[in-house]
């Protein structure tokens, strides 16, 4: 029997039980995934279809969840509008070029999906005969003030300066900046939809440095464009901003289906934010996972009482899985999530 119970939540109908997955469940946690990684380089995984499409398997096969997420990241539609992208160990992800003005935006490539990430596509396409069904595929790209932290940084960074020095002081550079990213998101976006992705994840990792006067006026518009030409596709768009408290009065603004909210906020608290109607996802904290299973399975009780106060509910991490997390942990959390989800 297909498993659309993760679609089906996400469109307010009627589910037999709670439905789970983990951001980042593919990855170091995983002695498999690890074991991939010892032969390949991570963007040779993201870039070689057959490598992305096992490691996207991986959690679906080991854990249970209810939908897969393609193994891809968000920085590859960086590199393909033409900024080198390196990840080092330990360090994370190190852009070139540290785009500053007009000149640095112009040379930015409009990148065309097929030709330039069609790894991905292809990745899509054979998850899909892969999967047969079994559990729906996600993909997910950046949205454009998230890939704009990393342009302009070159980097990760604590408070992201650079690119907020740049929205107070050349507005009209961050406004380029800007078009041309959300330009770009939406192509990749509804290139994944084309091939095959039956719902969006949107990264908005950092929007929750931003006060929210300013999250409204040079977030808000950009997301909104990405958001709204997506949902006029008909597939699900889920929206992720870590540290979102303060930002929920506009998230709820955002013409998205679902809402992933951090580990900071109790979904009863983000429901009453939003409104009654919203689909909510989340939000154990990623760190429980490295407790006992009973100790996991009262937290995770607790996030799905508090859920109960939103549209719907999707279970899943305030964050991405962290490396030290036991796979069996993990599993036992999905089992846990299920049998405490039916007939409630
Ligand atoms: O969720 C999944 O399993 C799908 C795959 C996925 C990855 N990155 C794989 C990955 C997804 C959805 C992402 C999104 C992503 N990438 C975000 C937004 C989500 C979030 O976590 O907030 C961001 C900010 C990035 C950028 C990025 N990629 C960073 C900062 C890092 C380094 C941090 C780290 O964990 O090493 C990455 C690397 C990365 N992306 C890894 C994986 C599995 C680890 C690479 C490795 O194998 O060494």
């Amino acid at each position: 029997m297909p498993n659309d119970r993760f679609l089906k939540a996400c469109r307010k109908e009627a589910v037999d039980t709670t439905p789970i997955w983990l951001m980042r469940q593919a990855g170091r946690f995983l002695p498999e995934y690890r074991a991939l990684r010892a032969r390949h380089g991570f963007l040779e995984v993201c870039k070689t279809p057959e490598l992305a499409v096992r490691a996207t398997l991986q959690p679906v096969l080991r854990l249970g969840v209810d939908a897969a997420i393609l193994f891809s990241d968000i920085l590859i539609l960086v590199e393909a509008m033409g900024v080198p992208l390196e990840f080092r160990e330990h360090q994370g992800p190190v852009l070139g070029g540290g785009v500053k003005d007009l000149r640095d935006v112009a040379a930015l490539r409009a990148p065309d999906p097929t030709a330039d990430m069609g790894f991905t596509l292809e990745a899509i396409r054979i998850l899909r005969r892969e999967l047969s069904g079994q559990v729906p595929l996600i993909g997910f790209c950046g949205l454009p003030f998230t890939l704009a932290c990393y342009v302009v940084e070159g980097g990760k960074s604590k408070d992201f300066k650079k690119l907020r020095a740049l929205m107070r002081e050349a507005p009209q550079v961050y406004a380029a900046l800007m078009d041309k990213l959300t330009a770009a998101v939406g192509d990749y976006a509804g290139a994944q939809l084309d091939a095959g992705a039956q719902a969006i994840q949107l990264f908005d990792t950092w929007a929750g440095v931003l006060e929210p006067a300013e999250y409204e006026a040079s977030v808000l518009p950009y997301t909104e464009r990405v958001a709204s030409a997506l949902r006029g596709r008909g597939a699900p768009v889920i929206h992720f901003t870590q540290d979102c408290r303060r930002l929920l009065p506009h998230l709820r603004r955002l013409p998205v289906d679902v809402l992933s909210i951090d580990w900071r906020v109790g979904l009863d608290e983000a429901a009453q934010a939003v409104g009654p109607g919203f689909v909510l996802q989340g939000n154990l904290d990623p760190e429980t996972l490295l407790k006992s299973v009973p100790e996991v399975e009262a937290a995770a009780a607790e996030v799905m009482r508090r859920g109960r106060a939103a549209g719907g509910h999707i279970f899943n991490l305030g964050h991405g899985i962290l490396p030290a997390t036991d796979p069996q942990t993990a599993a036992a959390l999905v089992e846990a999530v299920h049998r405490l989800g039916r007939g409630s």
